[in-house]
């Protein structure tokens, strides 16, 4: 059973020292407003808080510049969660120490000496290998930082990643209050969501969406495709989509989804030169119809190209729509979905904006996610006996 922060005992939380696993990989702040109210809980109990994170695949980029090996002071600017630490601060308006290295005895001992309501943001910790491969004594080594370890970045909890999953084994582990918002709102998406169930699926490649395309198979009323998940499905179909953003990696699957019954594609397009760069008009009004009608609607991708003008027209109307069935559960995700809607000031005319995009599309896949299935697994354990840690 998942613990809950929102849950815990004043007692249980007072003047802990909390590793916090939070997503800061994106490129604006919308992932850490999320996550203020759990660190503002956090605070109010006068805790002492270490800010787990993470920013892009640097082990990606260092094996990518052949093996030369990758310095943090190198790797800082395009890395380094530096300016997250600045993000915080106006966010919160108080002070956040950035913490540059992995010396554990060090960081231990700058925590230890630090007032209650103390912050501390962790270098992103994907410059440690074992990070990425889960190792539990990269995970140990960070659970001997703290007192107890609350997960609130669902974004990530797709990774088994040692701050995600193997730390669970080491402190007593809590959901936080956005990953609780995220598991109980996808969850009423899931199990028994109301009818009609209506997805709108876009962005630009549909490989990403096959698990779910095939998921809600026979639990999705009607799935209404643009972006390049339509092109696709179109000229597997047969239409001529001439140099349109489409991804046939997976062929066999595309032609077996592509014959949903439940499957609509656009009627008609906006092209640019020899793409289509989104829907057409009376593909706008049927979604929009489709959208108005529904009782659980759910959007992950945009419906063309939304970053130039006037494509982000067929997205910008679907939006509305949803936003205007105020009877339904809406629930968008997916970075680009989501800062469009945003941008648009519909968020809060959706019933939930998750955090999450690979991670939302697992969840809504109904695969188990690493970081969620660590969560029910830790059993409470006493703090490691053996802190004695040196890099
Ligand atoms: C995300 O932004 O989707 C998460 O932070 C996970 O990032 P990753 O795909 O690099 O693991």
């Amino acid at each position: 059973m998942i613990r809950f922060l929102s849950k815990i005992g004043a007692k249980k939380l007072q003047k802990k020292t909390v590793l916090l696993r939070l997503d800061f990989n994106t490129e604006d702040d919308w992932r850490m407003c999320a996550v203020l109210p759990t660190i503002k809980l956090l605070l109010k109990n006068d805790c002492k808080i270490i800010i787990l994170s993470h920013r892009g695949r640097p082990h990606f980029a260092e094996a990518a510049s052949r093996g030369k090996p990758l310095r943090l002071s190198v790797a800082d600017g395009k890395f380094s969660l530096r300016k997250d630490a600045v993000e915080l601060v106006r966010l919160l308006g108080r002070e956040v120490a950035f913490i540059d290295h992995f010396d554990f005895a060090r960081i231990k001992k700058m925590v230890a000496s630090a007032p209650q309501g103390s912050i501390f943001l962790l270098e992103n910790l994907r410059f440690i290998k074992g990070e990425e491969k889960n190792d539990p004594k990269f995970a140990e080594k960070l659970a001997s930082l703290g007192d107890i370890y609350v997960n609130d970045a669902f974004a990530v909890s797709h990774r088994a990643n040692a701050s995600v999953a193997a730390i669970t084994k080491f402190l007593p582990s809590y959901a936080g209050l956005e990953l609780e918002a995220e598991i109980t709102h996808l969850s009423r998406v899931m199990i028994r969501p109301k009818r009609p169930l209506i997805m709108v699926v876009g962005g630009a490649k549909v490989s990403d969406k096959l698990d779910v395309l095939r998921y809600f198979r026979d639990k999705a009323d009607k799935f209404l495709l643009g972006g390049g998940p339509a092109n696709t499905m179109l000229a597997v179909r047969g239409v001529e989509v001439k140099k349109s953003l489409k991804d046939m990696s997976d062929i066999g699957e595309i032609k077996k989804i592509a014959c949903y019954s439940n499957m609509i594609l656009p009627v008609d397009y906006a092209w640019r030169k020899d793409a289509i760069v989104d829907i057409g008009p009376n593909t706008r009004k049927l979604f929009i119809r489709e959208v108005g009608g529904a009782a659980t609607i759910v959007w992950s991708g945009p419906l063309g190209l939304i970053d130039v003008r006037p494509y982000g027209e067929g997205s910008l109307a679907v939006a509305k729509a949803i936003g205007k069935n105020r009877k339904a559960l809406s629930v968008a995700g997916g970075g680009e979905t989501v800062m469009f809607i945003k941008k648009s000031r519909l968020d809060k005319k959706f019933t939930f904006i998750s955090t999450g995009g690979g991670a939302m599309l697992d969840f809504l896949a109904g695969k188990k996610l690493p970081g969620i299935e660590a969560l029910k697994n830790s059993k409470n354990p006493m703090p490691s006996l053996s802190r004695n840690f040196e890099r």
